[in-house]
């Protein structure tokens, strides 16, 4: 027993950031954040729009590509760190929205890896004979995170949600999916306050992301390395059995990096980070439906998708779409 990508969905908040926005609120240029991460504009949710708004936009196009209605889904895993309440789970208010009351329904916090993470578990359970119809979230409101007047962070994240619906099959689908975290890391990119440490006096109430940019973007093309070859290890494959590469869309450099380390040409690797910024678990699964609905990604091919962020967490999946 496999699982396979039933159908998968995005959705991504109207109002667009362009670099040049940026120019006018911190020290910063279109040129710098061009050249240095490859991002010309990002999308920002409006006042009161939350993670859970943009997943559930996102969980009605896979269901409705899936044809797959959300009564009988089983198992709904949502990977944030925005979420829109401390508890209950995002993915609880989603799972009430849809009309799937009943299945399992939890939020899974792997900050980047969120979604693939998500992805993981829920091929176990379809695996195991345990669920039939999962529905697989990606989903941040990061801009509500952001200190919007640091530079070196607020010009790299964006607004966004995808989802996939994963239903059983006899043929693989997802092929082989690989998990990793080192939290001996923790100091590279992490927000500095919680409920159990508690929130500080400062604009946000200390919420903030902190990031060593220059060391994860090192650790990031390293670890990236490994996993690549160790996910095509496991499954017997070479870099030539792949037809896309769909990563992180963190910064348009790493990626040029990995694909390079799997000789993959740009045409065949999938990019949103120019358009999308960083959207955190929202990336990959919005990439994925972003060259599925444009005809790219065509049923039967090979795809290697991969995400690394917060944790340190790192994670991928090869699939036969
Ligand atoms: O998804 C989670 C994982 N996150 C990542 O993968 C992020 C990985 N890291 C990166 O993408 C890159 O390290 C950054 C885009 C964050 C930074 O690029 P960099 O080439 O590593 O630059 P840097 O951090 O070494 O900074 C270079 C300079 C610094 O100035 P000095 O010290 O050389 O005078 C920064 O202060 O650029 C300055 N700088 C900026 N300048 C203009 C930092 N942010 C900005 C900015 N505009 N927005």
């Amino acid at each position: 027993m496999y699982s396979r990508i039933a159908g998968t969905g995005s959705y991504l908040p109207s109002h667009v950031v362009t670099n040049a926005d940026l120019e006018r609120t911190v020290e910063t240029t279109d040129e710098w954040i061009r050249s240095r991460t490859g991002i010309r504009e990002r999308r920002k949710a409006a006042d009161g729009e939350t993670t859970g708004d943009l997943a559930y936009q996102a969980s009605l196009q896979a269901l409705e590509a899936a044809g797959v209605d959300a009564a009988d889904l089983d198992l709904i895993i949502l990977g944030t760190t925005t979420p829109d309440l401390i508890f209950p789970s995002t993915a609880c208010l989603l799972q009430h929205r849809l009309g799937a009351n009943g299945c399992a329904a939890f939020d899974v916090n792997a900050a980047c890896s969120g979604f693939m993470y998500g992805l993981g578990i829920a091929d176990k359970f379809i695996r195991s004979g345990a669920t039939h119809k999962a529905l697989v979230v990606g989903s941040e409101t990061l801009s509500r995170m952001l200190d919007w007047s640091d530079r070196s962070t607020c010009v790299l994240f964006g607004d966004g949600a995808g989802a996939v619906v994963l239903e059983p099959s006899e043929e693989p689908g997802v092929i082989t999916t690989k998990l990793h975290a080192d939290g001996a890391y923790k100091d590279l990119l992490y927000n500095p306050v919680g409920v159990s440490t508690g929130f500080l006096d400062e604009p946000n109430h200390g919420v903030r992301v902190m990031m060593r940019g220059h060391e994860i973007f090192k650790v990031a093309v390293r670890t990236l390395d490994r996993i690549v070859g160790e996910t095509l290890e496991t499954a017997g494959m070479h870099e030539s059995d792949v037809d896309w590469l769909i990563p992180h869309q963190a910064n348009l450099r790493i990626i040029e990096a990995t694909a390079k380390r799997l000789g993959l040409s740009m045409d065949r690797v999938i990019v949103t980070v120019d358009r999308h910024g960083n959207t955190s678990s929202g990336s990959v699964p919005l990439a994925l439906d972003e060259a599925v609905r444009s005809g790219r990604i065509e049923r039967g091919q090979t795809l290697l998708l991969e995400a690394f962020g917060g944790g340190l967490t790192w994670s991928s999946a090869l699939i036969r779409y």
